[in-house]
């Protein structure tokens, strides 16, 4: 099929579309579509082509200024509702609007009041290449698309920049303005892009408002940690680069039924290995293996070929997973190794770091002597060696940090000794109750960047990984 470029046409031409098109309500680009379709169209019983109207009169759905109704792209870009609030970050949002549309998606966008005071719904309008959507009790959008309508022509919501005010309200069911009625009509995934003062961030209320947001379904990506538009102030709260919100919004996109993982294979390691000292005793840590069988599960469910190495742990094998129980973490090495390859390696086990040198074959007893020595041997290094691999390194290899303290700074570290590509750090001091609890805080780690979530559930944290993993599969293929 041939493809025409509007630009290309003569300049009278041009005028008589864009008046066309004002006409119609429709963009120019949708009018050229709707002329060539008219002239491609049966000649209807009785009329001759020529005698086909050249200026239909408008229908009601044709009505001046009624936005033009969505429908899905071809090639499943999806259509997306974007909600600009008010931040700083708003002018992102423009870029992102972009970055949108070239993945194909059809992008319909709604701005809040405040956020008027950050851009502009001229701007807005021209990138989205459809007029934007401002106000609840705006006639015009109520006669052709009300907030329902957005609401429900659409397959994703995305709330870029997602303040701390609107995610409160949110979280509270409010919907007192056009975007959070929307949002409280809406059925369709909603993705936040959270942007804030590092302060506003930690605070207690955005916290809660944060759970209660996971806990209802809603996905999160960022903020990042960076320097903030406040001169000389830094931390947590920069929303997400648009290219990171466009991969996590495209892989939102994708039919669940294929899965976003579907086809990637996935290697994942958890629990703690045991390291006998004889037949009866061994060398353990408190490693429950829960955070490492949610990303199994997780990942599964997401459509992916998953291989789990556990140590000793007390937990059904999860569904879809094929599953090697091992004791020491010479039994993990040798299993990860048979599992290659793999698309994406994940090691969240709590391997020992040591074993015994010579492990008893016989019960050690009492002598009523000096108690034994145990002289230690350090342990292989299970993610370094795959990470080091060079002809079985998986394209994405995943490692944990748990660390008592500077967790952030010792992760980093760990990243760059290790050689792999992502590290998920957390917290595992007493006071954390990660060790064996259901909850994690989580550090996400790559290169130079920083993305702390919210503390979440073991199962959040798996969803979340997994929707990050389904965004670099993504950015590898466009
Ligand atoms: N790991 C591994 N094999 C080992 C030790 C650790 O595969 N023998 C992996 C873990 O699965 C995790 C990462 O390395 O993904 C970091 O584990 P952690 O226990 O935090 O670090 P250590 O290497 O043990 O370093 P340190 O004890 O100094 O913190």
């Amino acid at each position: 099929m041939a493809s025409l470029t509007v630009r290309k046409l003569d300049e009278v031409v041009k005028d008589g579309l864009r008046l066309r098109a004002a006409r119609h309500g429709r963009s120019v680009e949708d009018e050229v579509r709707s002329i060539l379709r008219e002239a491609a169209a049966e000649p209807e019983p009785g009329r001759a082509p020529d005698e086909r109207p050249q200026n239909p009169a408008p229908t009601a759905r044709q009505a001046p200024a009624a936005p033009r109704r969505t429908a899905p792209m071809p090639g499943g870009g999806g259509r997306v509702l974007l909600i600009i609030g008010a931040g700083i970050a708003a002018y992102k949002s423009l870029d992102l609007i972009r970055r949108l549309r070239e993945r194909g998606a059809h992008v319909r966008c709604v701005l809040t009041r405040a956020a008027h005071h950050f851009v502009t719904p001229l701007s807005v309008g021209a990138l989205a290449d459809e007029p934007c959507h401002t106000d609840l009790f705006d006639p015009r959008s109520e006669f052709d698309v009300g907030h329902i309508r957005l609401a429900r022509d659409c397959d994703l919501i995305v709330v870029a920049p997602a303040t701390a005010d609107l995610m409160a309200k949110i979280a509270n069911g409010h919907a007192d303005d056009l975007a959070t009625a929307v949002l409280l009509a809406t059925d369709r995934p909603v993705l936040l892009a959270p942007a804030m003062n590092p302060m506003m961030w930690l605070n207690v209320a955005t916290r809660r408002n944060v759970a209660r947001l996971l806990q209802d379904g809603r996905h999160l990506i960022g903020p990042n940690r960076g320097e903030m538009a406040e001169a000389g102030e830094a931390g947590v709260g920069r929303m997400a680069e648009p290219l990171e919100i466009a991969d996590a919004a495209q892989a939102l996109l994708r039919p669940k039924s294929a899965g976003v993982l579907a086809g990637t294979r996935v290697l994942i390691t958890a629990g703690p290995t045991h390291e006998p000292i004889d037949p009866v005793r061994y060398i353990a840590n408190r490693s429950s293996g829960k955070q490492g069988f949610a990303i199994a599960a997780a990942v599964a469910a997401a459509g992916a070929e998953v291989t789990l190495v556990s140590g000793p742990v007390g937990l059904p094998d999860p569904e879809g997973v094929k599953v090697r129980r091992v004791e020491t973490a010479a039994d993990m090495m040798a299993s990860v190794e048979a599992a290659l390859p793999a698309d994406v390696a994940i090691f969240a086990a709590a391997v020992a770091d040591w074993r015994v040198a010579a492990a008893g074959d016989q019960k050690l007893k009492k002598t009523g002597e000096a108690p034994p020595s145990l002289p230690l041997v350090e342990n292989p290094d299970i993610l370094a060696t795959v990470s080091r691999m060079e002809e079985r390194r998986p394209p994405l290899v995943i490692g944990f940090a748990a660390e008592t303290e500077h967790v952030i700074a010792h992760a980093k570290a760990k990243l760059a000794r290790k050689r792999c590509d992502w590290i998920l750090a957390n917290d595992v001091s007493p006071e954390s109750g990660v060790m064996g609890g259901d909850l994690n805080t989580i550090h996400l780690i790559r290169d130079d960047a920083v993305e702390s979530w919210p503390r979440m559930s073991k199962d959040e944290v798996a969803e979340t990984l997994v929707a990050r993993i389904a965004a670099w599969r993504e950015s590898r293929t466009t």
